[in-house]
């Protein structure tokens, strides 16, 4: 199969691409605008071009005609944009994504994108005032409204995209002139996971402050104490069920698919005691800081306009309909991801970069 991977050098987008190249089964063309991760793929026979769907229009629709399927994870994915910048998260999630879905639709492809558990929005519980932590309302692809709060929380405005994305590629099947796949990851973690904040300007995903604070003495901070839910898979499960879905066109036609590990589910706060303990526990060198746990606010944290998801348990029995299951419990999840930057960090000890 020829795959047209879009937004193949950001972090689920370079471990599939890894994957994919170590299978060698199938043709990959990887198309991004950054190369920073994905340039430790580039010495392999990976076919590899720097360019922009929203600007690059012509050669990425060549792509597109030369493909058998595309794969499109071109987003903005982190939440501290979704409130700095809701237009611009909107323009490339929804606008400039659909460039590639009328790609597709004109030249005949397959297009497999992806969304977001985010589109759950909160839990049926919390938007009834119940509590979810003794309502657990597991998320199902075709059943389970979808319920966002008010157009003041910024934050919504990436679920809003993903979701409107979503009616568009289900719309246009009813019409037959697509055949789509929808991917809904529950938090993925692992290896090439954003940057950590003492080494790169922005404000990263969780796991990358937390480990940031264990290597540079930065406090981990739980948002509104750490009580919100989330459940973990680690990548490299993650990629084999997206194979699996590339790989079985006619089972997963049409079809949205919640890739995620109800079993890993933690609080934030239980999420940074694991970080702590496998730090202590399998990386800790003399010198290490050791950095203190703090309660802060969604506002000051985010600033105005954050609303957190409360609570978010992936149902996944179409995903286990592939063949698929997820073999990282939550410590070895947090484990593998947390070796990859402490070596990182290591190395640059060593080279006196640090
Ligand atoms: P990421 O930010 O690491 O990757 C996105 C990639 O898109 C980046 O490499 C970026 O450079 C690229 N990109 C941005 N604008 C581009 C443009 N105009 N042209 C070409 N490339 C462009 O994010 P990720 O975590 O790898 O997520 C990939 C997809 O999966 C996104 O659609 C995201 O919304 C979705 N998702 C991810 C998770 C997760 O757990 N990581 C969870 C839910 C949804
Ligand atoms: C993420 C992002 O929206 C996307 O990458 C993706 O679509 C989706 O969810 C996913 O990964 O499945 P979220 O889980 O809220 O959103 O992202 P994080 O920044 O990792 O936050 C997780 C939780 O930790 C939130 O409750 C947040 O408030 C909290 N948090 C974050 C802290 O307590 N401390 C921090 O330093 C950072």
């Amino acid at each position: 199969m020829k795959i047209l991977l879009l937004g193949a050098g950001g972090f689920i987008g370079v471990n599939l691409t890894e994957r994919l190249m170590k299978d060698g089964v199938h043709e990959v063309t990887a198309v991004d605008i950054q190369d920073e991760k994905i340039s430790e793929l580039l010495d392999t026979d990976l076919h590899f071009l720097h360019l922009d769907i929203s600007k690059d229009e012509a050669e990425v629709d060549k792509l597109v005609a030369a493909s058998d399927v595309v794969v499109d994870l071109v987003a903005f994915a982190n939440p501290s944009l979704y409130v700095e910048d809701p237009v611009g998260v909107f323009d490339l999630n929804f606008t400039q994504n659909m460039k590639v879905v009328q790609q597709c639709i004109r030249h005949k492809k397959r297009l497999i994108q992806f969304s977001t558990c985010e589109v759950y929005g909160i839990t049926a519980a919390k938007a009834m005032g119940l509590d979810s932590r003794t309502h657990p309302m597991p998320f199902s692809e075709d059943e389970t409204p979808l319920i966002m709060g008010p157009v003041k929380n910024q934050r919504w405005i990436y679920a809003c995209a993903k979701q409107l994305l979503e009616r568009v590629l289900h719309g246009y099947g009813l019409r037959g002139s697509l055949e789509w796949t929808v991917i809904r990851p529950f938090n993925f973690i692992g290896p090439r996971i954003d940057f950590l904040p003492s080494e790169a300007q922005g404000n990263p995903r969780v796991f990358s402050h937390f480990m940031n604070g264990l290597l540079y003495g930065t406090p981990l901070k739980l948002v509104d104490g750490g009580t919100a839910y989330r459940a973990y898979t680690y990548i490299d499960d993650a990629v084999d069920c997206m194979v699996r879905i590339i790989e079985n066109p006619e089972k997963c036609k049409n079809q949205i698919i919640n890739i995620g590990t109800p079993d890993n589910e933690v609080t934030i706060k239980e999420f940074c005691d694991i970080c702590v303990e496998v730090f202590n526990t399998e990386f800790r060198q003399p010198g290490d800081p050791t950095p203190e746990i703090v309660s802060v606010t969604g506002e000051e944290f985010y600033g105005p306009g954050y609303e957190d998801c409360d609570r978010r348990i992936p149902v996944v029995t179409k995903a286990r309909g592939l063949g698929w299951t997820s073999k990282h419990d939550m410590r070895s999840t947090i484990l593998h991801t947390m070796k990859y930057f402490v070596e990182k960090h290591r190395a640059k000890q060593a080279r006196g970069e640090v």
